[in-house]
Formats: C-alpha cells, structure tokens, sequence
C-alpha cells in the first residue's frame, strides 16, 4: 500500500511541501506506462460518421504525470476511454498495464480497467445512499480489495478520514470528489485516469484536488489529467495538445509548479 493514513494532504496542513517532479527520475530508463501507435476511435458510420481520434502516437513514461488539454470536443475523452480500456480502438494499438488493449475482447478489457486502472469523472459519480466509507469498499470489492482498513486508508490519503461516514450530499464539492479519488485508488490501481476533475469545482476547492492528485503522482503512481482548462498544464511533466481528433504538440516540462501555483 502506498498510502499514508497517517498525514491530512498538503492542501489540508499549512505548510505544504513544494512538490517538483518525481523524485528519483533521471529521465533515463523510464518504462511506458501507455503507448499508443496510430490510434484511432471512428464512431457511427457513412454519413454520421464521426472521427473522434486521428492516429494518435503517444507514449507516458511510468510515474508521469501528463495533461492532455484541448478545446471541447477535440478528443480527449476518447483518448482517456481507449487508454482506460472503456472502448477499443478503431484501428492501431493501445499497450497499458502491460497488455495491448486492441487485441483484448470485453471480458479482457473489464479485467484490464478492473485490475489496473482508477478512474475519476467530473461529477463525482457517488452513489448518494451510501456513506464515502462504502462509496470507496464498493468499487474495492470488486478486485477483491474491498477491506475496510484499505479503504478507510485510501481516504485518509484524500485527507477525509474524518468524514468516511458521511454521505455524499453532507459533503462539499470538493471533498466528494476527493471520494471519488479514495474510491480510484482504494485498489492501489497503476494507472489514475482523470476526465475533467476540477470541471465542477472552483478554484481554491480544484487546487485541492490537484494537490491530492500531484500527491499520488509523487507516490509512483501514473497519472492522466483531462481538462479544457490550460492551466492545469503547469503542473505536468508532458503535456499533450488536442485538436479536432488529432495530438498536435506533446511537450515536456522539466520544472512542473506544485497545484497550488496553478491559477485560473
Ligand atoms: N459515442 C459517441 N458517438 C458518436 N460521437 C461521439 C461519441 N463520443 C464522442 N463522439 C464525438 O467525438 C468527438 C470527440 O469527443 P470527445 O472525445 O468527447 O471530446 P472532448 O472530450 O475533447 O470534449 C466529438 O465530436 C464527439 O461528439
Ligand atoms: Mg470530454
């Protein structure tokens, strides 16, 4: 376990370590964590068909943290569904978690996004009749992780160890999907996978989440930020450009700023 039950978050103690990259990178001998090779996802056909990825090529070295960010529409969400193994691509091949995503039927995929893969969406996606304690077991149990001491550890890595059982509507925004993040990562996933995670929050509340998902980040984890919002870009260490279905710049940054840098 990764988690430290021990410690409130960064965004919750007042004096919050500046976080740069992480440790122990030396850019070399990095392994890929996904690698996507002329990648592409074409819905409907004929007349309604839609090209929502163009041959994408990419590859995330291990323990990166990158932000794919483009205009609405550009892609990006398919892009995060091929790489969760929520959909197959059309034509190329998707590798994560050591498997190549293009050749497994849907019974392979569910055991790849089951075994390897957290996920965190822009509205929190809590079930409101149950507590953030069983929130978090709920989607454990399905790895067979569900123990309530892994669980009670995933929240008090979000800071929430407090509130485990409070139910969703008698928390903020920002504390559910704080949750929603304990809930991602209560199976100790390798891949964390985030689809617009500040998109309803406001600033001060979305710094927090960001804190919590740089925090893993510098855990070891691999994680993958999804945002329209360009200023999220200042704290990855690559950051890939979308538009209209294609990636048009990956970019690598050698210095990251910690969340709470981030501004918008
Ligand atoms: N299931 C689907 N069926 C048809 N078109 C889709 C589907 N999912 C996405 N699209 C289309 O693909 C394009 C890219 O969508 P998406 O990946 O959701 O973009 P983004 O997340 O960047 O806003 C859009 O034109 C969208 O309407
Ligand atoms: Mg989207």
């Amino acid at each position: 376990m990764r988690h430290d039950s021990d410690q409130a978050p960064a965004s919750e103690r007042g004096t919050a370590p500046r976080r740069g990259p992480a440790t122990g990178r030396d850019g070399t001998g990095k392994r890929p964590a996904v690698v996507l090779r002329g990648a592409s996802k074409t819905y409907g056909r004929g007349r309604a068909e839609v090209h929502a990825l163009r041959e994408a090529d990419l590859e995330v070295p291990e323990g990166e943290l990158v932000v794919l960010l483009g205009p609405s529409g550009s892609g990006k969400t398919t892009l995060l569904n091929l790489i969760g193994g929520i959909e197959p691509p059309s034509a190329g091949e998707v590798l994560a978690g050591g498997r190549d995503l293009s050749r497994l039927d849907e019974d392979g995929r569910t055991a790849y996004r089951r075994d390897t893969v957290g996920f965190v969406f822009q509205f929190f996606n809590l079930v409101p009749s149950l507590t953030a304690l069983e929130n978090v077991r709920l989607v454990a149990e399905l790895t067979g992780r569900g123990d309530r001491e892994r669980s009670a550890a995933a929240l008090a890595a979000v800071g929430l160890d407090e509130r485990g059982s409070h139910f969703p509507a008698q928390l903020s925004g920002g504390e559910q999907q704080r949750v929603a993040i304990a809930r991602a990562i209560a199976k100790d996933p390798a891949l964390l996978l985030c689809d617009e995670p500040t998109g309803a929050l406001d600033l001060d509340t979305g710094r927090g989440v960001l804190r919590v998902l740089q925090d893993l980040n510098g855990e070891g984890r691999t994680v993958l930020i999804v945002t329209h919002n360009a200023a999220i870009a200042a704290m990855a260490h690559r950051v890939v450009r979308m538009r209209s279905g294609r990636i048009v710049e990956v970019a690598e940054n050698a210095a990251p700023a910690p969340a709470e840098e981030v501004t918008w």
